[in-house]
């Protein structure tokens, strides 16, 4: 309607000329056009000095160093596109966007193709992290070889370069078998979300001698099995800080405090991508505040169209002024 009206008024002002080439030349975007002048492009220009790829020695040299792991989650495109553009070490696809993204109840809900779809399209955008995949619930617990031809999916069709798996000493045979096959793995103890109704809840780990000997344990025990770093998740930062000094490997922490040899956070969360009110967990900073930033943005946006201030001309393309000519006088003719 705005489109008619609009060329109406452009129309007024133009001589009565016909050129029928005009016809001919309708399809007139090449797909190279059509491609340059489309939002639908994905990520601009490369960066001229582009990262090094972080590799498994990278992490083991950071570890040696005592230098701190960056890991975070993305669990699409473009978040994973900004994760690696801000230098993050490690990108995780963690089984949380299952949750944060995908608006399921709990992580038991996300099966393996879904997972394997958000992992292909962070892959592409990852240019420079070490990525890793996340196992879901029901795709390796029940026997390794299991956990190892689901690894392989990760790698194959997910595009990961290493997994994570949830469990102590009891996943150990299922860790061997898949880094026996060359396919680094992340451990993850403390905490397992997979495995919070047997946990009673998202409880933090480790508050007892006892209950702290049994992370240590699980630790020692994914170290042994050829895990390449473990996360360490909602464990008394105290508990965490020995565990870290007692192993070989580095841990990366979520909400296990300031000792651990890096940390994870969950994208989402620590961006602020979510409405007010929302329940965050104690060990999450808020870095920014995405969700009200997009809020401002597409209210403005709303309220432009509704005004018509949006689009303005400089928003609009051109067109020679003759062609535009003979477009109105062949419209007015059908
Ligand atoms: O699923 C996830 O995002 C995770 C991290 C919180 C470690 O497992």
């Amino acid at each position: 309607m705005y489109i008619t009206r609009s060329l109406a008024r452009s129309c007024t002002s133009l001589p009565r000329s016909t050129r029928p080439s005009l016809v001919a030349a309708m399809p007139f975007l090449s797909a190279f056009q059509q491609s340059r002048h489309s939002s639908h492009s994905p990520m601009g220009t490369p960066p001229t000095n582009p990262r090094k790829k972080v590799t498994i020695g990278t992490l083991r040299s950071m570890h040696r160093r005592g230098e701190p792991i960056t890991m975070i989650t993305a669990h699409d495109f473009p978040s994973a596109h900004v994760a690696d553009a801000a230098g993050m070490d490690m990108v995780l696809v963690g089984d949380s966007l299952a949750m944060v993204a995908l608006g399921m109840e709990d992580t038991s809900e996300i099966i393996l193709e879904e997972m394997l779809l958000h992992c292909r399209s962070v892959a592409r955008a990852t240019k420079a992290a070490f990525t890793v995949g996340d196992l879901p619930m029901g795709s390796y617990e029940i026997a390794p070889q299991q956990a190892l031809e689901t690894a392989i999916r990760f790698v194959k069709e997910g595009r990961m370069q290493g997994i994570k798996l949830e469990g102590g000493k009891e996943m150990a045979q299922t860790i061997e078998k898949i880094t026996t096959a060359g396919i680094p793995v992340l451990g993850h103890v403390g905490l397992t979300p997979q495995r919070q109704n047997a946990l009673g809840g998202f409880r933090v780990q480790g508050k007892t001698s006892l209950g702290a000997m049994k992370v240590l344990e699980d630790a020692l025990a994914v170290q042994e099995a050829g895990c390449f770093a473990i996360v360490l998740e909602a464990v008394p930062a105290e508990v965490a800080a020995i565990i870290t000094q007692k192993l070989s490997i580095p841990t990366i922490g979520i909400g296990a405090g300031n000792g651990c040899s890096g940390q994870v956070l969950v994208q989402v969360d620590m961006t602020g991508n979510f409405p007010p009110g929302r329940f965050l967990p104690k060990f999450v900073k808020k870095y920014g505040d995405v969700w009200g930033e997009s809020l401002k943005a597409i209210e403005s946006y709303r309220d432009e169209v509704k005004s018509r201030q949006y689009p303005a001309p400089e928003h609009t393309y051109p067109i020679p002024k003759e062609e535009l000519e003979v477009f109105c006088a062949i419209s007015k003719k059908l």
